[in-house]
């Protein structure tokens, strides 16, 4: 394996055992991959006919996903769910829909702040169940490497029930629900760098299609190289602060050969900055790279209502969405899809569509709040390309 070490790494904990976390990662650079080469490299062909327009993509899941809610049953209504999202938007944009599920490793999250302030005084901010645990206790609060196997493990899981539904690697490419994740924490994603026995080439085996945050995406740090090494397409998202040179850099970097549908930019400015991003669309298609313009109308769209509960606003969220769609096609560039935090669950955690989130039972989230069903396709419904 390649070590990260030469440059930085943002959003890693810090392991209170490091003789541990070696010894996961030991683990884990022994396990089996769980997504094969030549699957990616479908993936790839699909996401280069969507550069072409032929296309578009639906990325969609929970914010940080349970691993507990990896059975045959669970990921039938996931997928499902990615079902009814993505015939809406085939009807609206007039393209078949590639279907591709935030899970099967998204356990890790970065946050803002280290710690939280609460009722029991300061706390290790949560950060995923590969990290830690959700519950407002030190010891829950403790970093634990041991999370990381487990998380390869219901990774796993999940990757055998898309198999038993169908939908894994004996479905047809536009049957199929692939699989993305944030590619944040190193420890795991690292050991699961794996040749592709083509040409010195490696790929990540732990997802199909690996992303990198807002946090992450320092050029010069160890998120995007690790990216830039891979075979795997790959999606970078950009927010609000994003400089035109910024993003041409990320360019140059993630996609050094300009090939269609290597590189997506998940936009995710929020409804009152999306403005921001026309610059960018035009500089970007200016160089010459071939990326996907995705929309991401929820990360820059989180408010705290006067109970200080985190929530979008489904308004702000279907705005952010129009304004894409124009700006993108105004800059010549793709339009290639939407980018959602969405369960099945009949969740209020999102207003709009007759949901108020209030603290309860119908608010689960473990980490950002998701559109439920009814949302997610009011929401859908507005990509109208
Ligand atoms: C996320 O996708 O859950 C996330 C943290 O996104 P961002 O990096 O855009 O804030
Ligand atoms: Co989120």
């Amino acid at each position: 394996m390649v070590s990260n070490a030469a440059s930085a790494a943002a959003q890693q904990p810090d392991w209170p055992d490091p003789g541990r976390a070696a010894a996961v990662r030991s683990a884990l650079a022994g396990s089996e991959p769980l997504v094969r080469w030549d699957d990616v490299r479908q993936l790839s062909a699909l996401l280069a006919r969507t550069a072409e327009g032929e296309l578009c993509v639906l990325q969609a899941g929970d914010c940080a996903e349970d691993p507990a809610e990896s059975t045959v049953a669970d990921v039938a209504s996931k997928a499902e769910l990615l079902d009814v999202l993505g015939d809406i938007m085939r009807v609206g944009a007039g393209r078949p829909v590639v279907k591709v599920g935030r899970m099967a490793g998204q356990f890790a999250k970065p946050r803002s702040q280290p710690y939280e302030c609460g009722v029991g005084g300061r706390l290790p901010a949560y950060r995923g169940p590969m990290v830690n645990g959700p519950e407002p206790t030190l010891r829950a609060r403790r970093a634990d490497p041991g999370r990381m196997i487990g998380g390869y493990r219901a990774a796993r899981q999940v990757f055998r029930s898309l198999d038993r539904l169908g939908r894994g690697g004996d479905a047809a490419v536009l049957e199929r629900v692939w699989t993305s994740h944030e590619a944040l924490l190193l420890d795991y994603e690292t050991p699961l760098v794996r040749p592709t026995g083509e040409g010195g080439g490696h790929y990540l085996a732990s997802t199909h299609w690996p992303w990198i945050g807002e946090r992450t995406r320092q050029p010069d740090g160890a998120h995007v190289r690790l990216l830039a090494r891979l075979g795997n397409p790959v999606a970078c998202k950009l927010g609000p602060r994003t400089t035109a040179a910024e993003a041409l850099r990320l360019c140059a970097l993630l996609d050094p050969d300009r090939v269609p549908g290597r590189l997506a930019l998940i936009a995710r400015f929020g409804a009152a900055n999306i403005a921001g991003l026309a610059p960018l669309v035009r500089a970007v298609r200016r160089a010459g790279h071939p990326v996907l313009w995705m929309c991401d109308p929820m990360h820059g769209n989180t408010v705290r209502d006067a109970s200080g509960l985190k929530v979008r606003h489904l308004d702000d969220i279907m705005n952010e969405i129009r304004w894409f769609l124009s700006i993108v096609s105004a800059g010549g560039g793709s339009c290639a899809g939407l980018h959602v935090e969405a369960s099945p669950l009949d969740i209020s955690e999102c207003a709009g569509a007759g949901a108020t989130p209030v603290r309860g039972p119908r608010y689960r989230t473990l980490c950002d709040p998701r559109l439920n069903p009814m949302q997610a396709v009011a929401v859908a419904a507005h990509w109208q390309l």
